[in-house]
């Protein structure tokens, strides 16, 4: 089997090159050749986009959570590829990493699941996040910890690491380790593309775009909570002081979505389950079985840009991710093997954990609540969450009007 291996991530050092030339300040002197002075978000990029940091020399974080996809999948992507020899399947979309400033580490409110970072939301925090791809075995590979520092020392910029991210003379390999997590978390939070805000819904609500007809009927269809219900956990208000939504409220749900035979694991074994809160990733909740299916809500902001979509990977457009709410219920044999088979991708007994609200919860032959036109006015909707990359960052409240 082929899969996509090598994304694209060539804006990469974009921000560099722009340091340098603002440095070189209005016209081609000798000076421009000389490298920009490092700063935190440089060195950090650099990292985030370091193949040297993985076992099989050919992946980074930037390799999954490409910038020309909103920090996830490259365009074409299965499933991710990793492991020592660039092997090894795994069976979760990389979600985008924009726009999780606002998340929390995991909890439970009024017993609830809340929070946490991946589908799961095991990690607490982005730089607890970063050891899991950099020690697993289907991700960058690393045997431990002194395997990673000994790349992190073998770095041609690891002094400026260290200058930039305060590493103690003669650290410890945990020591480099707990650095190397903090500066990728850095980054996140440094580059401004991770919290643009500059979409069309945000001009919008600034008063500086106008939606067309279809944009307005799928925004108006998304709040609707008898239409699209989806602002229910794709929070789409904005909060008490302007800010702006970030379209989750880093809840959980269970959508029953169809099971993606494209997984090997999913082909080599039929009683192998991915089933999110309640493992295999995450081990403490495997005895809450009323969490089994259940995965965190994802922003939609630059939705247009991640396909493919759901935990599983399992739907590839986003016309069709959008289908899958309307038609489920109505008609199951478009998603699932047969009507008998719905939410094929739990063990029967987990399957009543499935979400049946609105949008949800139709029988066969009933009428839509969403009809095909509205599905495309949804999905218009979502395009105008696309960031403008090559335009300013907008401001993270609402523009007073
Ligand atoms: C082989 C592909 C791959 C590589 C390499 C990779 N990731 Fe990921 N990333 C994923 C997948 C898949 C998930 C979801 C994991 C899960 O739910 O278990 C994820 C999840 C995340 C999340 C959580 C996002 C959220 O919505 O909660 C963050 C943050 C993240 N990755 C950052 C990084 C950093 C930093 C690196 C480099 C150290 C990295 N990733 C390397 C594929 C990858
Ligand atoms: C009950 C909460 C809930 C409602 C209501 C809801 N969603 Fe979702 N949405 C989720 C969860 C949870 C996921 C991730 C599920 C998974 O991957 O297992 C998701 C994922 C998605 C994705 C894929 C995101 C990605 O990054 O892969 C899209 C697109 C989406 N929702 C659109 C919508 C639209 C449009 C509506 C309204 C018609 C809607 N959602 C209603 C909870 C909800």
């Amino acid at each position: 089997m082929t899969f996509s291996v090598f994304p694209k991530f060539l804006a990469t050092f974009t921000l560099l090159g722009y340091l340098t030339a603002c440095g070189g300040g209005g016209g081609a002197t000798a000076n421009t050749q000389t490298p920009a002075p490092p700063t935190p978000l440089s060195v950090a990029q650099a990292l985030f986009a370091e193949k040297a940091l993985s076992a099989s020399g050919q992946l980074a974080c930037a390799s999954c959570h490409t910038d020309d996809n909103a920090h996830g999948d490259a365009t074409g992507t299965t499933l991710p590829i990793g492991g020592v020899n660039m092997g090894q399947q795994g069976f979760r979309s990389s979600p985008s990493l924009l726009y999780l400033a606002s998340n929390t580490a995991f909890r439970f409110v009024n017993g609830l699941p809340f929070g946490g970072f991946t589908w799961d939301g095991r990690a607490n925090s982005r730089a607890e996040q970063a050891a899991g791809p950099l020690l697993d075995s289907t991700e960058m590979a690393n045997a431990d910890v002194a395997a990673v520092a000994r790349k992190v020392r073998g770095l041609t910029y690891f002094n400026d690491f260290v200058s930039q991210f305060n590493v103690p003379a003669a650290a410890t390999d945990q020591q480099i380790f707990e650095k190397l997590k903090t500066a990728l978390q850095t980054y996140q939070e440094l580059d401004t593309d991770y919290l643009l805000f500059n979409s069309k819904f945000d001009r919008e609500a600034d008063g500086t775009y106008t939606f067309t007809p279809s944009e307005r009927s799928g925004r108006d269809l998304f709040n609707n909570p008898d239409k699209g219900n989806c602002a229910s956990c794709h929070t789409s208000r904005n909060g008490p002081n302007g800010e702006r939504p970030v379209f989750t409220n880093f809840s959980y749900a269970a959508l029953g979505l169809p099971r993606n035979m494209q997984i090997q694991k999913n082909a080599a074994d039929a009683t192998f389950f991915d089933k999110g809160l309640c493992g295999p990733k995450r081990t403490d909740l495997s005895t809450r079985t009323e969490l089994c299916g259940q995965f965190k809500v994802p922003t939609l902001r630059n939705i247009e840009l991640t396909s493919p979509y759901f935990h599983n990977a399992s739907i590839f457009n986003l016309t069709q991710a959008v289908s899958f709410y309307a038609t489920r219920d109505i008609d199951p044999r478009l998603w699932y093997p047969s009507v008998n088979d719905k939410f094929n991708d739990l063990p029967l007994a987990e399957r009543g954990n499935v979400i049946r609200t609105a949008p949800f919860g139709q029988q066969p032959g009933d009428r839509p609540v969403l009809s095909a036109q509205d599905v495309d006015d949804l999905v218009s909707f979502l395009k105008t969450l696309t960031d403008d990359r090559t335009a300013p960052q907008g401001s993270p409240t609402v523009v007073a009007r």
